[in-house]
């Protein structure tokens, strides 16, 4: 098995932020909730048509993370030359950061169809196995938010992974009756927020775990330039610059990002994205120097005011900020780590001499003298 996990691979800590909310709309939007055309569905579904417009669809296109993408292009080519299919890849790390991308990328870059699907819509067995059944040789199975699959889904599917047949039961009690039967070969790619999440005997199953890295400013820069040709929006490098360091190091919020300065350039000037604009339409949209929105600053002011700096567990700052554990956890605290704001420590959150200077607050000495605070 090849595991790699590049922690040490810092990108620069001056990154930036933005709109969270719609992240998780697009969770809400992937599950096919069936609901009326409200606005906001009517919106999500202008974004999904916006992502599939500007998401890479070669290695070439698919700018950074450079290490796996070596590593994947030894894989196929291996798997071609071999005539076996790929083996079975787990991508993860948080949201938008390209995971959904590259299963795509590399269908397409083997010649193989991809079919996509998410664990929660594997919940009855006949859901797992239906879709394993359809298969055809050599054929991607995406399963996205793979951490969440149940018990019995995940039986199905060890030895679907390992040998390639399923094993099905028919009749009830005394009559049961268990049925061997083969599925094609194809390669699994599982894609997950939360590895640690997943259950040791799946993980053991895939050939290559790799966690995707935090873009650079550099690379984001490219990504938004790259964006907004697509776009046929105008941008200079300062512009690009602008937007890449305020994009939570995630090329998901740097793309809603230049859609949202591109809006402001048409209507406030002469549609070019320049410093200026991208300063002034990201500071409309209240993302700060560092990329934070409202709910990051709420969430580290909170910790600032009411706690004295941490420590403080994720489950109260859920309850005060009203959002749920698994959302601070995936989709808030991730950049805010990455960035050096805050702290996870033995006995909870804690902030750090960083995010108190940020917010123009004045740190506690032990934050001065060095000290990050770990376990006070
Ligand atoms: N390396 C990259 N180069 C250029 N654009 C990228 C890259 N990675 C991601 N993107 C862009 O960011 C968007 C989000 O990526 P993607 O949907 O693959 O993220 P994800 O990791 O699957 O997120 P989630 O965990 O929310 O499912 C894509 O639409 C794509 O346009
Ligand atoms: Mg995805």
């Amino acid at each position: 098995m090849i595991i790699s996990d590049d922690d040490n691979k810092k990108s620069s800590p001056n990154l930036g932020s933005s709109n969270i909310k719609k992240i998780q709309n697009d969770k809400a939007g992937k599950a096919k909730v069936e609901k009326s055309k409200d606005l906001e569905a009517v919106s999500n579904e202008f974004d999904e048509t916006y992502e599939k417009t500007i998401r890479p669809k070669t290695f070439d296109e698919y700018i950074g993370q450079s290490n796996l993408k070596e590593t994947l292009k030894i894989s196929i080519e291996a798997s071609k030359r071999r005539n076996v299919p790929l083996d079975h890849l787990l991508f993860y790390g948080p949201p938008g950061l390209g995971k959904t991308t590259l299963a795509n990328i590399i269908a397409n870059e083997c010649g193989v169809n991809i079919k996509i699907t998410s664990a929660p819509a594997l919940e009855r067995p006949r859901d797992i196995i239906g879709i394993l059944m359809s298969l055809k040789g050599g054929e991607i199975l995406f399963i996205d938010e793979i951490h969440r699959l149940n018990k019995v889904a995940e039986e199905i599917l060890y030895p679907a992974m390992e040998d390639f047949f399923i094993d099905l039961t028919t009749g009830k009690s005394q009559t049961v009756k268990t049925m061997r039967v083969p599925v094609q070969k194809f390669t699994l790619v599982g894609a997950t927020t939360k590895a640690g999440a997943l259950s040791g005997p799946l993980r053991d199953r895939f050939g290559i775990v790799h966690r995707l890295e935090f873009y650079t400013a550099e690379e984001l820069k490219e990504i938004v330039k790259r964006s907004a040709r697509i776009l046929n929006t105008e941008i200079d490098e300062e512009g690009a610059m602008e937007i890449a360091l305020r994009s939570r190091a995630t090329p998901r919020i740097a793309n809603r990002l230049i859609k949202r300065a591109g809006d402001y350039a048409l209507v406030k000037s002469d549609g070019k994205i320049t410093k200026e604009i991208a300063n002034l339409a990201l500071n409309n949209l209240n993302i700060d120097s560092l990329g934070l929105d409202n709910t990051d600053r709420a969430l580290l002011k909170l910790i600032i005011e009411k706690y004295n700096g941490g420590p403080v567990g994720v489950e109260t700052l859920a309850v005060a900020l009203g959002e749920d554990i698994r959302t601070i956890e995936d989709v808030y605290e991730p950049y805010l780590l990455q960035s050096g704001l805050l702290m996870r420590t033995l006995r909870g959150r804690t902030v750090t001499k960083q995010a108190y200077e940020h917010l123009g607050y004045k740190a506690p000495g032990h934050l001065n003298n060095g000290q990050m605070g770990l376990f006070d």
